[in-house]
């Protein structure tokens, strides 16, 4: 009988581009996915999905995007179904639209898109700027609804919100949400939790970088709202760290073979965690984060000698 890492090495090999078959396996795996439900309609997404800044916005912008179609190709064989973009990620939005397009999956995808056209350092927020970028998104991605739209790194919500609330009330927006990635903003992240009737947020939790899970995830746990994590590798700076290291064997034992396992394992067994999305440019590297989305997840006290191995790595 494969097990599932038989299946896995042989997906890598088969170069994981093609409509894997949909045989015993697959089926098998699927039952297995991890999956989170979104508080406010219970709907279930995949806790693992994928993000398209950094690397998959460098290739985005090359004259060779190939890669990426296959990484979107292995997100969805494998039974991922998340993608975080925003206007802001250069080609990344355009490219993958037009990639799930004319793979015939636009359905099949959850799109989680930004807004923000708030000008860098403070003033006022444009709505017609804001409506036009909207627009936008709506035609690259060429689904309406869009799932999710965020008010990106809480820029100019007073004026942004209004505008993605009064979308989803028309029905062209499923969900919305807000999203902020510095620690320091976490206060006001908090704030807009309890002020506007958001769904999702979107916010940084890693391995390495826990200061999330001290209130604004449990604050999400309580509020009922959604959150898709960002940076759950801290981009490079995690793979730094592990360098050289083996991965510990009482971690082997729940199924952990790469270190990427590692990291979206720690950060999927938290409670208040809705999808993960790390960014790949690479289908073998979606194959292996997509891995983390099936088997067992860490309990708390192996969570807790995740922490403790990581911090005692040099380079805290
Ligand atoms: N304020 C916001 O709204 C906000 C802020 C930050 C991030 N985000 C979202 O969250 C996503 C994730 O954050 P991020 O992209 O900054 O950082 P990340 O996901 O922590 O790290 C991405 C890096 O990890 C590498 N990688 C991915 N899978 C790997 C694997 N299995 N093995 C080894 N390396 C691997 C990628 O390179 P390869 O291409 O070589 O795989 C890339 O260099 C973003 O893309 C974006 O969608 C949102």
């Amino acid at each position: 009988m494969l097990t599932r890492r038989d299946y896995l090495i042989n997906s890598v090999l088969l170069g994981a581009t093609c409509s894997l078959p949909s045989g015993l396996l697959h089926a098998f795996e699927r039952n297995n996915l991890i999956s989170r439900a979104i508080p406010k309609t219970g709907e279930k997404l995949p806790i693992v999905g994928l993000g398209s800044s950094a690397t998959f916005r460098r290739v985005a912008q090359s004259s060779d995007v190939s890669a990426l179609s296959r990484v979107l190709q292995t997100l969805l064989d494998n039974g991922g179904k998340v993608f975080d973009t925003a206007p802001s990620y250069g080609a990344s939005e355009e490219v993958a639209g037009q990639l799930i397009r004319d793979a015939g999956k636009t359905k099949d995808i959850f799109w989680a898109t930004k807004v923000n056209v708030a000008p860098r350092g403070g003033g006022r927020v444009d709505v017609n700027k804001a409506r036009a970028q909207l627009a936008r998104s709506f035609e690259y991605i060429g689904k309406d609804p869009i799932d999710l739209v965020q008010v990106h790194n809480l820029a100019g919500l007073a004026v942004q919100m209004p505008i993605i609330q009064e979308l989803k009330e028309s029905g062209r927006i499923r969900y919305i949400g807000t999203t902020v990635t510095q620690t320091s903003r976490y206060p006001d992240l908090e704030e807009a939790m309890r002020k506007y009737p958001i769904d999702f947020i979107g916010v940084d939790y890693a391995v390495d970088n826990r200061v999330a899970a001290e209130s604004v995830l449990p604050l999400a746990k309580e509020l009922g709202i959604a959150t898709l994590i960002y940076v759950p590798f801290g981009r490079s700076r995690l793979f730094s760290r592990v360098k050289g290291a083996e991965i510990p064997e009482w971690a082997q034992e729940i199924g952990i073979d790469s270190w990427a396992k590692f990291f979206l394992k720690y950060v999927a067994a938290h409670a208040a965690v809705t999808c993960i999305t790390p960014a790949t440019s690479k289908p073998h590297n979606m194959l292996d984060n997509m891995g983390a989305a099936y088997g067992e997840l860490p309990d708390s006290a192996m969570r807790k000698r995740m922490e403790q191995f990581i911090d005692a790595l040099p380079g805290a």
